[in-house]
């Protein structure tokens, strides 16, 4: 739904708030005018989920009401009123490689007459594992349904294998639902996260808080040695987009690794970059590795791996500990059917070729954006991970995550997607980020391109 944010300053980042509030009523009729299938649908009131949707995210488009989808196939959504949209968002990284892709569909057929789930290997499986060490360079993978559950699993073995408490994030980081990464840095202090629920203990007592970018700030926090293990994105993306200054991942392995903390790299949207993510083509050297959502093409799975020295460690542990459960696994973990789907998507979805595609056409669009934005003056900018791009209403680039937080313009951002949904393109809700799967055209891009001109014509001109 479009949250009504205050939008009561005279100019919201270039943006007269007038000529805002009047572009979104004007969105708005259009949008509900084409679309009587679904306003039917949010007609019928209560329909047993709770807030109306099966997933609170669902409501959190900017749309009067959300679209109902009817269909996808490749990188275009259909809804129940017949509407195709571009869709630049592709279940924020779930479909990356596409709706459906073509080798997903054939593995998934095969296996869905073969069983779904019974808690052992499939030759699938088994074919999987050389596949991520191969790809990854890291030799011991454990497959998780969720990038959460996977990073919730590494976070444990890794506090196991050093005997420390604590670990270490950064700020406007997100890694999932696991909870000892919901701290925020508040003028310099750690606090718990304003937006938590049902919270019951301090999470800044073992989670400690840096900037981005910061390597004084980390230095300074691994100076006692009781941190377990940094957990970071490469580049952060889920505050709009932070790239990490030249030498910054050198100097974070580095201070890592003398400080004996373990370094965990979730590449779980960062896979953008290329087939081996943002680790292989930059040469970093995790000891945990973390990719979750697009891995199996859209079927839930994670994987994790990590390296021979925290193989060896938890070998130990897993020796000397009691018996009983560990806390790591949930049951339909590697389930045949995700399995299966993995193997397609690593053996024929994400190729060489498939990912040269995703960088010409990101390239394409991240060049046409910042054009719109030249033209029209606005003090905005734009960042590109490989295939993975957003635009960001504030100058830039943005050196760390509170520069990021504060760069996030919410009515303004909800405005111009909303705009964007009735020209034909659909980006993720959270902030202004759009992907290119391997099915993307150019003539997709190019309706974004112009679709974003427009918008922002009637916003600044
Ligand atoms: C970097 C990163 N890690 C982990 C997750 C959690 O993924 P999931 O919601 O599939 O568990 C996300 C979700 O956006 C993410 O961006």
């Amino acid at each position: 739904m479009y949250r009504s944010d205050s939008v009561d300053a005279a100019k919201v980042r270039g943006v007269d708030s007038g000529r805002l509030q009047s572009f979104v009523a004007s969105e708005r009729v259009v949008f509900s005018r084409v679309r009587p299938r679904s306003a039917q649908c949010q007609a019928q009131g209560p329909n047993g989920y709770y807030a109306d949707a099966p997933m609170h995210w669902m409501l959190d488009w900017p749309t009067p009401f959300p679209l109902v989808i009817a269909n996808a196939s490749n990188a275009t959504l259909t809804d129940i009123d017949g509407i195709s949209l571009a869709d630049f968002c592709l279940g924020d990284t779930g479909s990356m490689f596409g709706h459906s892709p073509a080798p997903v569909v054939r593995a998934i057929e095969r296996q869905v007459r073969r069983g779904l789930t019974y808690m052992l290997p499939t030759p699938e499986a088994l074919a999987v594992g050389p596949l991520l060490r191969e790809r990854f360079g890291l030799p011991y993978w454990q497959v998780a349904t969720t990038a959460s559950d996977a990073n919730r699993f590494a976070l444990r073995v890794a506090r196991a294998v050093t005997g420390r408490a604590k670990i270490l994030v950064m700020q406007g980081c997100y890694h999932g639902a696991v909870d000892e990464t919901y701290v925020a840095l508040d003028q310099g202090k750690p606090v718990n996260r304003a937006g938590l629920v049902g919270q019951t203990v301090d999470l800044t007592a073992d989670t400690k808080i840096v900037e981005f970018n910061d390597v004084q700030g980390l230095t300074r926090a691994l100076a006692d040695r009781d941190v377990a293990c940094v957990i970071t994105e490469p580049v952060l993306t889920n505050c709009s987009m932070v790239l990490p200054a030249p030498g910054y991942h050198q100097a974070l392995r580095q201070l890592t690794r003398e400080a004996g903390t373990l370094l965990l790299i979730d590449e779980t949207h960062t896979i953008s970059t290329g087939p081996g993510g943002y680790t292989r083509a930059f040469q970093l050297q995790p000891d945990l590795f973390v990719l979750g959502k697009p891995i199996a093409g859209g079927i839930a799975a994670s994987v994790w791996g990590f390296t021979d020295h925290v193989a060896a460690r938890w070998d130990e542990i897993r020796q000397s500990k009691a018996d009983g459960h560990s806390g790591i696994g949930t049951t339909l973990s590697a389930n045949a059917l995700a399995m299966a789907a993995m193997q397609a998507v690593l053996t024929e979805v994400m190729t060489d070729e498939a990912y040269a595609h995703m960088e010409r056409l990101a390239v394409r669009l991240e060049a046409g954006l910042s054009g719109v934005i030249d033209r029209y003056h606005a003090p905005w900018h734009v960042a590109r991970v490989g295939a993975r791009i957003e635009f960001i209403c504030a100058p830039g680039p943005l050196k760390n995550g509170s520069e990021a937080l504060h760069a996030h313009a919410p009515a303004l951002e909800q405005a111009i997607h909303l705009g964007l949904v009735n020209r034909g393109c659909l980006i993720a809700p959270f902030h202004n980020m759009m992907l290119i799967c391997p099915a993307t055209t150019a003539v997709q891009v190019d309706t974004l391109i112009a679709a974003f001109s427009d918008v922002v014509g009637q916003l600044i001109a």
